[in-house]
C-alpha cells in the first residue's frame, strides 16, 4: 500500500478521505507542484519551492508554508524509497466549504495532498524521439500559475494521444505557446529559441536549467515566440519538464523535424542535463 501525505500526516492511500465539499474537488481551485527525484535527491527544489508559493500567492492562498523537500523526503521514507528515481506531487487545494464562487469566508484549512512515485531515469541520448501535434492552445490565460484545474491540457493531450503522439504543442493567435505538460524549444538558424515567461506559458523550472545550460555552453538564447512556420521549419525542435527533462521532437504532425533525429543543440544541452543530474546525485 502507497503511504501519502494529507494535511499534515503520512497515511495509507486509502485512509485519505476527501470530502466532496473540497473546492479542489468541485472548482479544481488549487495549485500543485511536481519535483523529480534522483536517487533519492530533490532536483532543484528551491526553484519549485519559490514557484509554489508563487502560485498559491497568485490564487490568494499565500501564505502556504509546506517544505516540498522535507515532504518528498518523509514519503520516501514511508514508502521505503530513499534512493531511488522518482516523482514527486504536491497539492493544495482552498479547502473545504459549502459550494459557492467567491472564496469562503472565514478561510478553511487548505487541503494538502502529496504522493511519490517510482519513475526511472531516460536516457536521454538513446530513447526514441517523441512524435508531437500542434493544436490550437485553448486553455485560460493565466497559464503561468501552476493550477490543478488542468482540462485543456487534458483535452489536448488527449487529441494527440489518439493521433498517435506523445505530446501536443499548443499555439495561440499564430505563435507557439508550449506544450500540454512540458515547454517547447526551437533551433531556428542557429538560434535557440522558446515563448518568453509570460501569463501564455508556465515557467518551467526544467526550462529554466536549460536556458541556464544553453548560456553556459555559449548559444545564443532568445526568449521570443515563435510562429507555427519557424516551427515547422526549425532544425531541432524539443520538450522540456520535469517528467521528460529534455526530449527531442521527431515530427509535428507527421512532418520530419529535421532529419528526424537528434539535433547537436539537443545533444549538447541533454549531455549538460546529465551533468547536471550527475551533480546532484554525487552531492557536488
Ligand atoms: N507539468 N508547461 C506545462 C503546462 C506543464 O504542466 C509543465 C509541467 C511544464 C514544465 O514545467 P517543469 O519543467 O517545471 O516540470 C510546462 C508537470 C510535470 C505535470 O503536470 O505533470
Amino acid at each position: 500500500m502507497m503511504n501519502v501525505y494529507w494535511n499534515g500526516e503520512v497515511m495509507p492511500q486509502d485512509s485519505v478521505r476527501v470530502h466532496p465539499d473540497d473546492r479542489g474537488y468541485l472548482y479544481g481551485d488549487g495549485i500543485y507542484e511536481v519535483i523529480r527525484v534522483y536517487q533519492g535527491r530533490c532536483f532543484e527544489a528551491q526553484a519549485h519551492q519559490r514557484r509554489w508559493r508563487q502560485s498559491a500567492d497568485w490564487i490568494g492562498l499565500s501564505p502556504q508554508d509546506a517544505a516540498l523537500e522535507a515532504i518528498c523526503l518523509s514519503l520516501l521514507e514511508a514508502n521505503e524509497c530513499q534512493k531511488s528515481d522518482a516523482m514527486f506531487y504536491l497539492q493544495v487545494s482552498r479547502g473545504v466549504a459549502p459550494r459557492k464562487h467567491v472564496f469562503p469566508e472565514p478561510a478553511p484549512a487548505a487541503s494538502v495532498y502529496g504522493f511519490v512515485k517510482p519513475l526511472a531515469r531516460p536516457d536521454l541520448l538513446a530513447r526514441p524521439l517523441a512524435r508531437a501535434a500542434c493544436l490550437p492552445d485553448r486553455r485560460w490565460l493565466d497559464c503561468h500559475i501552476k493550477s490543478i484545474s488542468l482540462l485543456g491540457a487534458v483535452m489536448a493531450a488527449q487529441k494527440a494521444h489518439e493521433s498517435d503522439c506523445a505530446e501536443a504543442i499548443l499555439h495561440r493567435e499564430g505563435r507557439v505557446t508550449e506544450g500540454s505538460h512540458t515547454n517547447v524549444f526551437a533551433v531556428v538558424e542557429g538560434v535557440l529559441r522558446t515563448h518568453p515567461a509570460d501569463h501564455w506559458i508556465l515557467n518551467g523550472i526544467s526550462r529554466q536549467v536549460v536556458i541556464e545550460e544553453a548560456h553556459r555552453l555559449g548559444f545564443t538564447v532568445v526568449e521570443e515566440a515563435i510562429s507555427l512556420d519557424m516551427l515547422q521549419a526549425a532544425s531541432e525542435v524539443f520538450l522540456t519538464g520535469t517528467t521528460v527533462e529534455i526530449w527531442p521532437v521527431q515530427s509535428l504532425d507527421g512532418n520530419p523535424v529535421g532529419d528526424g533525429s537528434m539535433g547537436p543543440v539537443s545533444r549538447q544541452l541533454a549531455q549538460a542535463f546529465d551533468r547536471r543530474v550527475e551533480r546532484l546525485v554525487q552531492g557536488s
